[in-house]
């Protein structure tokens, strides 16, 4: 059955205007003024109303065994989560131990979200390890439609790669045409601070930060940048949190080089003193790089407008409170990092962004959707509104004001790091190449609609 959606206000990272947008089957047909209703059609009145392009999360994770422990969510809980919040399609991280057989750990991650999912998705793949076999299974993986992968420089021990493989496995994106994602802290200072604090007595959440200080990840990406530069290879820096990792990153951009910045929405809205609250509290709060002083905001607010960041993701973790992140009681080290916000991400960045005058209204879809379908080869079928694209759309109510809880989130985790936090906004329908997945800010779909999206090689 066509679907019409009317009289909203369409918005783009390029234009926003009245106008109709009409869906036939999974994919947009036209957009315009006073669209003809076609017979049969599910007519929908976005009047007073924006229309938004899905948007795209492109730093997720959803089946994560990590510190000794496994991420909370599944598919369904993670992807009716992203729906309701305004996500249609989720970017997760495969992320092998570096013992695991590649392959089967992307076959495990793939089949984990094959036939579970509400909402659209993909991968970067994760290369925790660089040996002679790994060009072979990684020319298969991007055969297959995985094209980007994903370098953890931080996590000495567990998913972290050292410098020969970070050669090699930039030298061979550059070849296969693919970018390559970069969680950018110096792995060896991380683990002498962490022992060092450890050994002084400092075993609480609040020490988290002072164990990864600025400078270190400011290292990784001045790291990155250069092995990037020697092999030609673009890349991409996942979750950047302050000051002195973006002049790193500008200056590699004003020399020239391929390379794009993430960050994430936590980073945007929440400081270092949410870790350090007491009782154990801020172990909710624990996440890497960790949250900054509050003078980072600003900053990234202001690179996020600037152009200097292109993308809000979430890195979505979800670990519980009890059971999970006590496991670091005693020793922050062993808090599993990670803050949930797969559900958050749109309305924070509209509350706190676009509300606030800090964000216009193209620049926050081009942050939230577009540029990351840019990035990672899934324009012009994901990202933006016209014919011929996806009928991922989100009509977004600018009137609706509630409140965060974990009460009533869909995430499967036992907290919210934003509990009774107001926000403005909400993504009231939601439609996924056509269906409608959310009706009402709730639920209402198929939890079996979303398809793995194939991209091919970016450059
Ligand atoms: O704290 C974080 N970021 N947890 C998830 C793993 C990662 O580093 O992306
Ligand atoms: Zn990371
Ligand atoms: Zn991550």
């Amino acid at each position: 059955m066509p679907l019409l959606i009317r009289n909203g206000e369409v918005v783009t990272a390029s234009l926003r205007r009245s106008a109709d947008v009409l869906c036939d089957g999974e994919s947009i047909v036209d957009v315009g003024p006073n669209l003809a209703v076609p017979a049969g059609a599910d007519v929908i009145d976005a009047g007073g109303k924006y229309v938004f392009p899905g948007f795209i999360d492109p730093h997720v994770h959803i089946h994560l065994p990590f510190m000794g422990t496994s991420a909370k969510d599944t598919y369904t809980t993670a992807s009716r989560a992203a729906l309701v919040g305004g996500t249609t399609t989720l970017i997760e991280m495969v992320c092998p131990g570096r013992s695991d057989d590649p392959w089967d750990a992307y076959q495990l991650w793939k089949g984990k979200a094959a036939g579970t999912s509400a909402c659209d998705y993909a991968f970067h793949m994760g290369v925790t390890r660089f040996d002679a076999a790994t060009p072979a299974v990684l020319e298969r993986v991007v055969a297959d439609g995985t094209s980007s992968f994903k370098v953890f420089l931080a996590y000495k021990g567990a998913f972290g790669i050292d410098d020969a493989e970070l050669y090699q496995t930039l030298e061979l994106a550059q070849r296969l045409g693919v970018i390559v994602t970069a969680h950018c802290e110096n792995a060896e200072v991380v683990a002498r601070l962490q022992q060092r604090l450890l050994a002084e007595g400092k075993t609480g959440p609040e020490w988290h930060e002072p164990s990864r200080p600025t400078a270190v990840e400011a290292e990784g990406v001045h790291h990155l940048a250069t092995f990037a530069a020697l092999t030609g290879a673009h890349v991409y820096v996942v979750h950047t949190s302050c000051e002195e990792a973006l002049r790193e990153a500008a200056a590699a951009r004003e020399r020239g080089m391929k390379l794009w910045v993430e960050t994430v929405a936590p980073y945007l809205v929440l400081d270092r003193s949410y870790a350090e609250q007491p009782a154990f509290e801020g172990a909710k709060y624990v996440m890497s790089p960790p949250l900054r002083e509050l003078r980072h905001q600003d900053v990234i607010w202001d690179a996020l407008a600037s152009g200097l960041i292109s993308t809000v993701a979430t890195d979505h973790a979800p670990f519980d409170f009890i059971g999970q992140k006590e496991m670091g009681r005693g020793d922050f080290t062993k808090i599993p990092n990670g803050i949930p916000s797969v559900e958050n991400r749109v309305q924070l960045l509209y509350t706190y962004g676009v509300a606030r005058g800090r964000l216009d209204l193209l620049r926050f879809v081009e942050v939230a959707s577009t540029q990351a379908a840019e990035l990672f080869g899934l324009a012009p079928r994901k990202g933006t509104i016209a014919p011929g694209a996806d009928a991922d759309l989100v009509v977004w109510d600018p009137s609706f004001r509630g409140v965060i809880s974990a009460t009533t989130q869909e995430m499967n985790v036992d907290y919210s790091a934003f509990e009774g936090w107001p926000i403005e906004g909400r993504a009231d329908l939601v439609t996924v190449r056509g269906r409608i997945q959310v009706r009402d800010g709730k639920f209402v779909g198929d939890t079996t609609h979303g398809r793995y999206l194939p991209r091919k090689p970016t450059h």
